[in-house]
């Protein structure tokens, strides 16, 4: 990962002039240990299933948001280049919805830089619509508390409800019709469970998404055959990973992990058109995780994965250095780095 952290720090702070005001937020990304996938009202993006995650260390979105009365139109620029079609529409959707809470009705330019590679399953819409929220709804003036502003980050993307906060999050679904109980929650602060790492293996070749998650899940909730039974199993492994993290017990949380991302990918594999997001070599790397557990006699580590080729694997700091070696031979694996649970998304600045 050290290689995309070069890059970091490049040309968020746009000029303030008369009659604009500005802000710059923070976010990191997350991975999910249960995964959001499947949303109940599309208006309110509601999800159908609680979920819950890790947010990351060293990776992060920069984002700053400048509304000008002077600008005739948005203006985005992700990365140092000017975004267009889809990516642009996402954002000014949900500038839209921060002018409608506020009342401001001039238009905003964003700036935004990651320092990790975008659609490949490294989940930057999470940073990116947490850092978005944090910085469009200050800038227009909302004073919003963190759980607000998990509640609009939603909005941008579903998983980045859960980047407004570091270490161990719960993303509730809730269950009234308004949304007013669906909101994300930190569980244990980045420090819970000093013991506990992510290698995060990079594949090489990994596709670049085509179809968004927020369609793609849609797909499977309308005709993936195992989606419903799905959704039946989902609060018991929540609960058991929940209770597990708090015990800092791997014994417990790795089967359940394994357990739930394998339901995860099998319901995106029944889904038609089906949706395929590993290559051979991620695979390899499940594999080889199996074999690890299996040799070593107890659950020692736990792969999972989000709709991207690269895989995440928890493991123990005792046994990193091991499983790092191993997992390093496999053909077709690009890098392997370690990273811990994370800080919360912040303003930066003043
Ligand atoms: O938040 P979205 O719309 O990018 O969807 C996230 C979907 C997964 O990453 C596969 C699961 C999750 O909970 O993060």
């Amino acid at each position: 990962m050290d290689k995309y952290c070069a890059r970091s720090g490049s040309g968020v702070h746009a000029p303030e002039g008369r009659g604009s005001r500005s802000a710059s937020f923070e976010a990191r990304p997350n991975i999910a240990l249960v995964k959001y996938w499947g949303v109940r009202d599309r208006d309110r993006a509601l999800p159908y299933n609680s979920s819950l995650s890790v947010t990351l260390d060293r990776l992060r979105t920069r984002t700053t948001v400048r509304f000008a009365s002077t600008l005739a139109a948005d203006r985005v620029v992700i990365n140092g280049a000017e975004a267009t079609g889809g990516p642009r529409e996402g954002v000014v959707l949900f500038l839209d919805r921060v002018r409608a809470m506020s009342g401001l009705l001039d238009r905003a330019e964003v700036e935004s830089d990651n320092n990790f590679p975008t659609a490949s399953g490294m989940a930057s819409s999470a940073s990116g619509f947490a850092a978005l929220a944090g910085a469009a709804s200050r800038a227009a003036g909302l004073k919003l508390s963190p759980r607000a502003l998990s509640q609009l980050a939603r909005y941008g993307s579903g998983s980045a409800s859960r980047s407004v906060f570091g270490g161990f999050v719960e993303w509730r679904a809730g269950e009234r019709a308004d949304g007013s109980d669906c909101y994300a929650r930190p569980l244990f602060g980045p420090e819970h469970w000093p013991e506990l790492v992510d290698l995060v293996v990079l594949v090489r070749g990994a596709p670049r998404k085509e179809v968004r998650s927020k369609e793609a899940m849609q797909w499977t909730v309308a005709t993936s055959p195992e989606y419903g039974r799905r959704l039946t199993e989902v609060p018991r492994r929540l609960a058991g990973i929940r209770t597990a993290i708090a015990r800092r017990d791997p014994d417990r949380l790795f089967p359940l992990v394994m357990e739930e991302c394998d339901s995860f990918r099998s319901v995106c594999e029944t889904t038609r058109p089906s949706l395929d997001y590993l290559t051979v070599t991620s695979r390899a790397v499940l594999t080889e995780v199996r074999d690890f557990n299996r040799e070593r006699g107890r659950p020692r580590a736990a792969y999972t994965h989000d709709a991207g080729a690269h895989v995440h694997v928890f493991t123990l700091r005792r046994e990193a250095s091991r499983l790092r070696a191993r997992l390093a031979r496999v053909p077709g694996v690009e890098s392997t780095s370690f990273l811990r649970p994370g800080p919360a998304a912040r303003p930066l600045g003043r």
